[in-house]
């Protein structure tokens, strides 16, 4: 069987955003949240934190199956 590091070895989960940083901490003040926010987890989206949709490429590409963290009011 292949496992999915043998599928696509990454060394970096961030291959891009805020590179000058030591470390890359989101602080969200929850007031200032809507009915819903919708977190990218991929580290690939234009518009981090939020997602873009950019994890469909990238899961495309790798194989790799990671999506956003959707943060929702309850209906
Ligand atoms: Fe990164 Fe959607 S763009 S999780």
């Amino acid at each position: 069987y292949v496992t999915y590091r043998a599928i696509k070895p990454k060394l970096i989960c961030n291959p891009s955003i805020k590179k000058d940083e030591a470390k890359v901490a989101t602080m969200v003040n929850i007031e200032d949240l809507g009915d819903k926010t919708v977190y990218c987890r991929c580290w690939r989206s234009s518009t981090f934190p939020l997602c873009d949709g950019s994890h469909g490429t990238h899961n495309k590409e790798t194989g790799d199956n990671v999506g956003p963290l959707v943060v929702k009011k309850k209906a």
